[in-house]
């Protein structure tokens, strides 16, 4: 069997980096992993990382940024692609207020790129959107049809993606399907996610603050139950569901701040040091996603509880050499 051509923008990062190995595993697939490995935060991780998938002879990677079409369309000029995950992209809320630009950048001027390779080589896409489209809501669980407001930049050029997917899909007929991540965490994480500061903090002995003193919820939702429907997705043969399907990757259960990290200083066995302060005006108070719509797409019905994945996120963090 001819095997088929994937490839993966952002594959040094976290969600990308887990997406490639699980699919690499499988052996039907060519993977082009490409990443510009910016340093918004360590680029040894992203390296660590890049280093594992390199082992495979299936796994293809090179530093291309997707905001410059003529490298990538130079890249792929004589190379077939069947389908697109896009996963590359300035992630972050509060860096927004710092540095606007690689948010304009990364996820605008890159994403159309990549809208357009996708065009230029008949290529399917799933892309990652965000939960922080929908905004503060008032009624829980959120549903793909719920209208939010968004509070920030990243989550602006968020929505402003899905719109741009439509138009591609409905002007030039790229098939297109775009997911709304709820805060994914797990081994090889970005460290500037909380669990990973807070578990950096713990081994430093620093202070950490805790926003809105606590009073956050999310839905925590773990890498290993993101990566199975990710591969699950990636195994649909019908048209109908990339037509800009817009699905939430979301565990469905919201977990309060306070909770996530009692259960981190109890499997790391220390105890962090917190300060807390008041909330920023551009976060989200609370995320609960309705997770009925993409468990009927792929015929997924257990989560992994938040006490299990910590503990084995807290088991790599001791591991690994950073
Ligand atoms: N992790 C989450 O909780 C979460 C939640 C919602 C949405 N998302 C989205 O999922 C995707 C992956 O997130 P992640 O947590 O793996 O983030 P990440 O930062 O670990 O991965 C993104 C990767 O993209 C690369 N990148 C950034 N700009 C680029 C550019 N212009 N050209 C090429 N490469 C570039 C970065 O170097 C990085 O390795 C992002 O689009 C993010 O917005 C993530």
């Amino acid at each position: 069997m001819k095997k088929k051509n994937i490839l993966v923008t952002g594959a040094a990062g976290f969600i990308g980096f887990h997406f490639c190995k699980k699919i690499l595993s499988v052996k039907n697939y060519k993977v082009f992993g490409i990443d510009n490995l910016n340093n918004y935060y360590s680029v040894k991780l992203k390296k660590d990382r890049l280093n594992i998938l390199k082992k495979n002879i299936n796994f293809t990677f090179s530093k291309i940024d997707i905001s410059e079409m003529n490298s990538l369309k130079k890249f792929f000029l004589n190379k077939n692609i069947d389908i697109i995950f896009n996963f590359a992209a300035q992630a972050g809320v509060r860096y927004s207020l710092i540095n606007p630009e690689s948010y304009i950048r990364s996820n605008l001027k890159g994403f159309l790129n990549i809208l357009e390779l996708a065009k230029i080589k008949k290529a399917r896409l799933i892309y990652a959107s965000s939960s922080s489209i929908y905004g503060d809501q008032k009624k829980f669980p959120i549903s793909e049809r719920s209208n939010g407001i968004q509070k920030n930049l990243y989550a602006s050029t968020k929505a402003l993606n899905e719109q741009l997917a439509n138009l591609y899909y409905k002007n030039f007929d790229i098939p297109v399907m775009g997911l709304r991540l709820f805060t994914v965490y797990g081994e090889w994480g970005r460290p500037d996610m909380l669990y990973l500061k807070y578990l950096n903090a713990i081994k430093k002995g620093k202070v950490i603050d805790l926003y809105n003193f606590g009073k956050h919820t999310r839905d925590f939702t773990y890498i290993k139950d993101v990566i199975e429907i990710l591969y699950k997705i990636l195994l649909i043969k019908k048209k109908k569901y990339f037509q800009n399907n817009i699905f939430n990757i979301c565990s469905g259960r919201p977990t309060n701040l306070l909770s996530f990290i009692k259960c981190l200083e109890k499997n790391y066995g220390k105890k962090c040091k917190i300060k807390k302060v008041a909330k920023q005006k551009i976060e989200i108070l609370k995320t609960h996603g309705s997770n009925t719509k993409i468990k009927k797409l792929v015929k997924k019905t257990k989560f992994i509880n938040y006490n299990e994945g910590l503990l084995n996120t807290v088991k790599w963090f001791k591991s690994y050499q950073s």
